[in-house]
């Protein structure tokens, strides 16, 4: 990579550089970067639901139309592999407390059909499976995270599912794995135990679920023997501080390693707006919401330091994003929006969120990967789209693994009516090769903001930058402009003394990248 120090022409830092306007203040402190950002905070999530499984990923290996390997889309899978996706939780949601694995493993044309109850009765023919959802994890390098049936199956059947997928030598479940076609055991690391306990996934009280999990996961065995298997208990909704404190409390150290939160940015769940014609009003409503997610991490992280001081169960967010109403004409069963520069600012400000916590928060899945909620793809036909959404988890795939750059920010804000937002988010980051990487957001729709970010020693050099950005929050990418909104260069960051004065653009997304 070419590396240079930016001069910029002088007008490009009007205003807020030359005495229009306080800068923002970023304090970075180097000196005390010591935790990783788990490269499992850009998790994603597909569910059986709509177009996400179905047309979106899979569109079966007798496709003539649409490029495929064993029946997953090759448009599809380069994407994947491009935004390095390093965990996919499959298959749901609420579908997984339906689900009865056996039925989609074997000769496809022996798998019965079932009913999708929770997304709009369809028929599920099964003809996507274990097999076909796990190889074709290892095909895109993300590590399978499955999500086990509580609510309508048993203990046995998660238990087997366990050793279909990682028993070795002649367990009945491994022999069977090898007599469909797959010999050495795939593996899997992540395990979730039931979804949503709370709702969708049995209605429990969390006393009820706690003794429930405890059950399911005493008969998860680790097949692997290497120790590493990795027990998430379905978590919060949200707000629902109580759900965390029982499952802390209640359930033995030994038998679990992490506690997940299911939180959306929605505006009104009976009200939830447009994806794309929403009013400046409803952004800012939107960007609210998802800047909760900050609190809602320090209470249950509080929660969960009580019980486990030295961090040694993780907080999963496994379900995230903003959720609107459905497209219009669109099945409302399937969940299927647009994805707008409203989207980019949420996936912005809430990765800036999880890196900074990355001590507790060690994973997390942006719901649903393709054609469901706040995607990242889009399909249609042999068409895709790659969604503001993709460009800012591709941007910021720099952090997976990196160690995180604690800061401090004194902030700017944005103000809709009587109300007010902090107007800039930020992360940082020191990857292993010693480069250092800033993500930087400025939410507010109208203003150009100033950022200063301080912290740096003498000497420091930075790279091409790169920025998201497009002339109105309500622009995305359509089938018949695809590219309208992509990542660009960015020239407006500039070092000046210890320190790196950046113009951010109204309702931006900047990577920086920088090295002494
Ligand atoms: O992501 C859509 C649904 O939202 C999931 O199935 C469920 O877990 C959540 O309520």
């Amino acid at each position: 990579m070419k590396k240079k120090n930016l001069v910029l022409p002088f007008l490009f830092l009007v205003p807020s550089f030359f005495g229009f306007g306080q800068p923002a203040t970023v304090v970075l402190r180097l000196p005390d970067a010591k935790t990783m950002i788990n490269k499992n905070i850009y998790g994603h999530f597909a569910e059986h639901l709509g177009h996400c499984i179905y047309d979106g990923l899979y569109v079966g290996d007798s496709s003539q139309v649409i490029p495929n390997t064993a029946g997953v889309r090759n448009d599809v899978i380069a994407a994947l592999i491009k935004l390095k996706v390093p965990v996919l939780r499959w298959p749901g949601g609420c579908f997984a407390d339906t689900y009865h694995w056996k039925d989609g493993v074997g000769p496809k044309k022996d798998r019965p059909s079932m009913i999708n109850k929770w997304w709009g009765g369809t028929s599920e023919d099964n003809s996507f499976g274990t097999n076909d959802f796990l190889n074709m994890c290892e095909r895109i390098g993300a590590d399978p995270y499955l999500a086990g049936n509580v609510g309508s199956g048993t203990v046995q059947e998660f238990s087997q599912w366990l050793e279909y997928v990682n028993g070795e030598g002649n367990s009945p479940m491994a022999r069977w794995r090898k007599s469909n076609g797959r010999e050495k055991p795939w593996n899997v690391k992540y395990f979730g135990v039931g979804n949503e306990a709370w709702g969708c996934g049995g209605n429990m009280t969390p006393e009820y679920y706690s003794n429930i999990f405890k059950q399911y996961s005493t008969f998860m065995t680790d097949w692997t023997n290497s120790g590493h298997m990795f027990r998430v208990a379905s978590g919060a909704n949200g707000d629902d501080y109580h759900w965390t404190e029982v499952m802390m409390r209640d359930i033995p150290k030994g038998l679990i390693e992490g506690v997940s939160l299911h939180y959306y940015s929605v505006i009104d769940w009976n009200a939830k707006g447009p994806s794309t014609t929403f009013t400046t009003q409803q952004y800012f409503a939107t960007m609210k919401q998802a800047m909760r997610m900050e609190e809602l991490v320090n209470k249950h992280e509080a929660i969960m330091d009580k019980y486990d001081p030295q961090k040694k169960l993780a907080l999963v967010v496994d379900e995230w994003g903003g959720w609107y109403e459905v497209e219009p004409g669109t099945n409302p069963a399937f969940l299927y929006q647009q994805n707008t520069m409203r989207d980019a600012m949420i996936a912005g400000v809430t990765l800036n969120i999880f890196n900074n916590h990355c001590d507790r928060v060690r994973m997390a899945n942006l719901a649903q990967m393709v054609n469901v909620l706040q995607s990242v793809i889009l399909t249609n036909k042999q068409k895709i789209i790659l969604t503001p959404t993709y460009h800012v988890m591709e941007m910021y795939n720099v952090h997976q693994d990196a160690t995180m750059i604690p800061l401090t920010v004194r902030n700017v804000f944005y103000r809709e009516g009587n109300d007010s937002l902090p107007s800039i988010s930020v992360s940082a980051s020191r990857d292993k090769q010693g480069i250092t990487h800033v993500t930087v957001v400025n939410i507010d729709p109208r203003n150009t903001n100033a950022v200063e970010i301080q912290g740096f020693g003498s000497g420091w050099k930075m790279d091409n930058g790169r920025i998201l950005r497009s002339a109105k929050i309500q622009d995305f990418n359509s089938f018949e402009e695809p590219d309208k909104i992509k990542p660009e260069s960015f020239s407006g960051a500039m070092i000046s003394g210890n320190g790196l004065q950046v113009s951010m653009p109204p309702a931006s997304v900047v990577l920086l990248t920088l090295h002494s």
